[in-house]
């Protein structure tokens, strides 16, 4: 069980979301976006903005409280919690309209590059008492046109049984339930791991608040993250989740999708099992 000391509080997992964010600038060059496109864009935002303001009456103090509330989740780091839970989704439904093969979810702020390479059957590293339910996820990585993709990096990073993410939360070892898993000359995988709990986003800073505030709730259901790579093919960045869990029908970050639910069924041993094929297009 996790103690109220060692519990990760908002402003940790903020500060070392946003230096993860700061270390992995490569993805997000708008250096050619044309002054036009910003400009539009930026008009969008402001006009939803103003849009809000006149229908909701919105008064001066709510103004000013919402210049602090601004400025405390830049100061307490939240704004990549913040932007991955709210917006993120919005963002990855668009892009997948031009997409095909396996379906996407959000990357989420807790993605850490460079994991441990592991083979195509493997155990994901884990604590010598970690808790929860034994899991075994097994498949295959294939080209949307059915072939087999041998050597293609199945990446995989999840909560413990407590909802808490190594790299993260102060009390979880670094590499705990992450693996970069290689498939075989088939293209398969199988992944020994636990059954991760459903997710709390940290609700003890601004974003926190503004959730209790507006009296929704901070929970995403269990799910595993998974980055599949493959030479030649688009990357895939999914979430996989589980059906009859706890907030499946209300993710706080809106990113489920009814094609990634797994049905685990024990095995008689008290290990559950899933199987889930990952289907990758060529690069255009
Ligand atoms: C957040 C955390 C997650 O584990 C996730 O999948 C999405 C968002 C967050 O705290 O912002
Ligand atoms: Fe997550």
């Amino acid at each position: 069980m996790t103690t109220i000391q060692d519990s990760p509080t908002a402003a940790g997992s903020g500060a070392n979301a946003s230096q993860v964010f700061k270390d992995t600038a490569s993805t997000r060059d708008v250096a050619d976006t044309p002054p036009e496109r910003v400009a539009a864009i930026v008009t969008s935002i402001l006009q939803g903005v103003h849009g809000a303001i006149a229908e909701h009456d919105v008064t001066y103090p709510e103004f000013q409280a919402a210049k602090a509330w601004l400025m405390s989740v830049g100061e307490g780091g939240e704004w990549p919690l913040f932007m991955d839970v709210f917006v993120e989704h919005a963002v990855e439904e668009q892009v997948a309209k031009s997409q095909t093969g396996t379906k996407g979810s959000i990357l989420g702020p807790y993605f850490l590059p460079d994991q441990t390479r592991l083979s195509s059957t493997c155990s994901l590293p884990r604590r010598a008492d970690e808790q929860g339910t034994p899991l075994v996820l097994e498949g295959q990585v294939r080209d949307t046109d059915g072939t087999p993709l041998a050597g293609s990096e199945v990446d995989i990073w999840h909560a413990d049984s407590d909802g808490y993410y190594s790299g993260f939360a102060p009390h979880v070892p670094d590499g705990n339930l992450r693996g970069v898993v290689v498939t075989d000359e088939e293209g398969r995988f199988a992944i020994d791991t636990i059954q991760p709990a459903p997710y709390q986003i940290p609700h003890d800073g601004p974003t926190g608040q503004m959730i209790e505030a507006a009296g929704w709730h901070p929970w995403r259901p269990a799910h595993l993250h998974i980055q599949v790579r493959a030479e030649g093919h688009r990357t895939i960045t999914t979430q996989l989740y589980f059906a009859g869990g706890d907030y499946l029908d209300s993710d706080v970050a809106e990113a489920t999708k009814p094609e990634l639910v797994l049905d685990p069924q024990d095995d008689g041993t008290g290990t559950r099992r899933s199987t889930y094929d990952f289907e990758l297009e060529p690069e255009a």
